[in-house]
């Protein structure tokens, strides 16, 4: 495995191997490696000739300076499971590589990016599209892969991909979640033993819209409510949002109809989740 620390070693390297036929994988993490990622690595060497992997905790995102701050960091460790997980080439840019001045230019992806996560988080999926659009610029031609616990991540990247004519496409993997159903986090590290013992709720609240939804409920408000139900039994987690929206364009009509996605988010103390499912309303 080789680091990489600049953007314009990154398109030299890439560029190189290119121009001798191998087709690219690109994995964009913040680090703090777990299974789900070692998941996408997984699934990127299995389907691309050499993978890169991106290791960025990317400050843009952020909201608040205190999350920034707490979010887990050990580049050694994310460059062995890297090596180990067979990526080519670990990009681990500092903050400066990636913004070397003021950031005048974003990317915002209207609509999909407004709701959920995006009324909770101001600002969040603009850094996000911001960063993933300089890492397609600078890896060009490739697949890559987001995982679908970040459900609307992946839905505005792709879309974001589309709308800027990136040669890239944008492959989403089932969510990694461990045995007691909480979907793996690198902010699942931060939680105290009490909060790990109630995460499993987020879990049986998407499970219990979805059982909803099988017994044939169609009206998304009376599923959202159902979830809400939940989660708020557990006294140790706080709800944001559970809603239940179109699959594609995450809005919530007043029935649901055809491919459904299932959405929550809690803070366990000053740790927030999130988690979502898919649902099918025939
Ligand atoms: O999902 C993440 O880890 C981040 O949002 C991403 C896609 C790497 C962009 O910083």
């Amino acid at each position: 495995v080789q680091v990489i620390e600049t953007l314009e070693e990154l398109v030299r390297a890439v560029d190189k191997e290119r121009a001798s036929g191998r087709q690219f994988g690109l994995v964009p993490t913040m680090g703090a490696l777990h299974a789900g990622h070692l998941a996408l690595l997984e699934r990127a060497r299995a389907e691309c000739d050499a993978v890169v992997l991106t290791v960025f905790v990317n400050p843009l995102q952020f909201d608040s300076g205190e999350d920034l701050v707490a979010y887990p960091r050990d580049n050694a460790r994310d460059i062995e499971l890297g090596r180990q997980a067979g990526a080519r080439y670990v990009f681990l840019p500092a903050e400066e590589e990636m913004y070397p001045g003021p950031v005048l230019t974003a990317v915002r992806v209207a609509g999909l990016a407004e709701g959920l996560e995006g009324a909770s988080r101001s600002g969040h999926f603009e850094g996000v599209a911001t960063v993933v659009a300089k890492l397609f610029a600078a890896v060009g031609r490739c697949r890559a892969y987001f995982g679908e616990k970040d459900y609307q991540q992946l839905l505005v990247v792709r879309r974001m991909a589309t709308d800027l004519s990136f040669p890239v496409e944008v492959v989403g993997c089932a969510t990694v979640r461990d045995g007691d159903g909480v979907a793996l986090s690198s902010r699942n590290a931060r939680l105290t033993a009490a909060q790990r013992a109630a995460a499993p709720v987020l879990h049986r609240a998407l499970q219990a819209g979805l059982d909803a939804i099988d017994a044939g409920e169609r009206r998304s408000g009376r599923v959202a409510a159902v979830m809400a139900e939940v989660v708020r039994s557990e006294p140790i987690a706080r709800l944001d949002y559970a809603e239940a929206v179109d699959a594609n364009d995450l809005i919530a009509s007043s029935t649901l109809v055809g491919d459904v996605r299932l959405l929550v988010a809690a803070h366990f103390g000053s740790t927030r989740l999130i988690d979502n499912l898919g649902a099918t309303a025939r």
